[in-house]
């Protein structure tokens, strides 16, 4: 299924041409689609059905609480690194008892809160995070449930920036400490032992990576279990990529078959924590072309959208499809397509064939995951809105910031 086709010639969002949301709420704009949201989150939820198991929507890929919601009502759960991310999730109406908390930072406070909020699980990435997750729910009174994330050693394969469980990221506990970490946990008080966590990388476009590191993790739980430590689930992480270009990542169905026969004669809750393959192809980013700047060496479009806006680009040198949203019946030149903020490295796409003409629209496809929560006010640029499509109807799910907006949180010397 997708939500994004063209009829008549022109690029629509489930039933609204994208045209229209443009021309209504201005560029750049962030549209998502409800439809799509929903059925990327049942692929997950329906491939595991044969067994206990808790998606957790990993909430970094795209936080918006209309986002957030729209799942919250589905039955997810959520992955949060973050204070912030609980909030966000409660503001939404999700659950607290299905949220995991992951990450390695973890302040007091925000352990606090996710302990009073009564959350799943804390994924703990080190021996100095569990003494301070114990030290707090002791002077609380409560007990927190916690998993270790171990780092299974295993190349996702994946972009450097994104791979993060090989044993020089600065991800997890290592495989070989692992057995004397919960050990420790085990007599630390404040804390319950539920769980082991791994998560390897994102973007991933084979399950044998998943698959090796599911087999290293299950050889854990089993050495655990010699040692007297039982746990009642376990979680996968995410890391399930997309297509954005012609990569052939497995569905959610292919990931869960290979994985579902290692996982259904263990008495375990499976919990997963996937935010690009539900949130990506479910959102585009709309920009319009402001001038067409032909030089000797190449043509540059120069769009309304930039580095701030969208990152993946210029960060990763991801490449992400951009699409004509009327596509012009004239000879297809290839473009850089470039923003407006003042550095070489501010580009959405090079050497991309379209017809152009000032005006234009463009639909940068991909864009649901690691969009806009990865934007910034570089250049003083307020942030674009966020609209959220369900059927006929256009929601504004976050507004476009304006500079009254930006200068706020400022003042000067007295
Ligand atoms: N769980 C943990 C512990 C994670 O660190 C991540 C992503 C996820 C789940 C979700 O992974 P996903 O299913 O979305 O692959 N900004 C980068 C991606 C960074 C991913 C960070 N961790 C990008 O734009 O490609």
């Amino acid at each position: 299924m997708t939500a994004f086709t063209y009829r008549t010639g022109t690029l629509f969002v489930e039933n609204l041409p994208l045209q229209e949301l443009a021309e209504r709420f201005g560029t750049p704009l962030y549209v998502y689609s409800r439809a799509q949201l929903e059925a990327h989150y049942r692929a997950f939820d329906e491939a595991f059905a044969d067994i206990p198991h808790q998606v957790c929507y990993a909430v970094k890929a795209n936080s918006n609480i209309g986002v957030l919601n729209v799942l919250a009502r589905l039955g997810s759960g959520f992955d949060i690194v973050s204070g912030g991310e609980l909030a966000r999730v409660l503001a939404a109406g999700g659950d607290p008892a299905k949220v995991v908390f992951s990450g390695l930072g973890k302040q007091e406070s925000e352990i606090e809160d996710a302990l009073k909020a009564g959350i799943a699980c804390f994924n703990v990435e080190s021996d100095a995070e569990l003494d301070r997750i114990s030290a707090v729910a002791s002077r609380l009174g409560l007990t927190a449930p916690v998993s270790l994330r171990v780092n299974p050693d295993v190349d996702a394969g994946t972009h450097p920036y994104i791979s993060t469980g090989l044993k020089e990221n600065k991800f997890g506990i290592a495989i070989e400490d692992a057995i004397r970490v919960y050990q420790r946990a085990a007599l630390l008080p404040g804390l319950k032992i539920v769980g082991i966590d791994c998560h390897i990388g994102s973007q991933l476009t084979t399950t044998l990576p998943f698959a090796d590191a599911l087999d290293r993790v299950l050889a854990m739980i089993d050495q655990l279990a010699e040692h007297g430590i039982t746990l009642e689930h376990l979680d996968i992480g995410g890391g399930l990529g997309v297509r954005y270009r012609d990569e052939v990542p497995p569905t959610p169905a292919e990931y869960a078959a290979a994985l579902l026969p290692r996982l259904k004669t263990r008495n375990l809750k499976i919990y997963m924590e996937p935010g690009r393959a539900i949130a990506a192809n479910a959102g585009v980013l709309l920009t319009r072309v402001e001038f067409l700047k032909p030089s000797a060496h190449k043509n540059f479009a120069v769009v309304d959208a930039a580095m701030n806006d969208l990152i993946r680009p210029s960060l990763y040198s991801a490449w992400m499809d951009i699409v004509a949203v009327t596509p012009r019946d004239a000879e297809r030149v290839p473009y850089d397509i470039v923003g407006p903020v003042c550095e070489t490295g501010d580009f959405l796409g090079k050497e991309r064939k379209l017809a152009l003409e000032p005006g234009d629209l463009l639909s940068v496809m991909g864009a649901g995951a690691y969009g806009f929560v990865m934007s910034s006010n570089y250049n003083t640029r307020g942030r674009a809105a966020e609209i959220l499509v369900d059927g006929n109807h256009a929601y504004t799910v976050r507004r476009r910031e304006t500079l009254a907006d930006l200068l706020a949180l400022e003042s000067v010397l007295p």
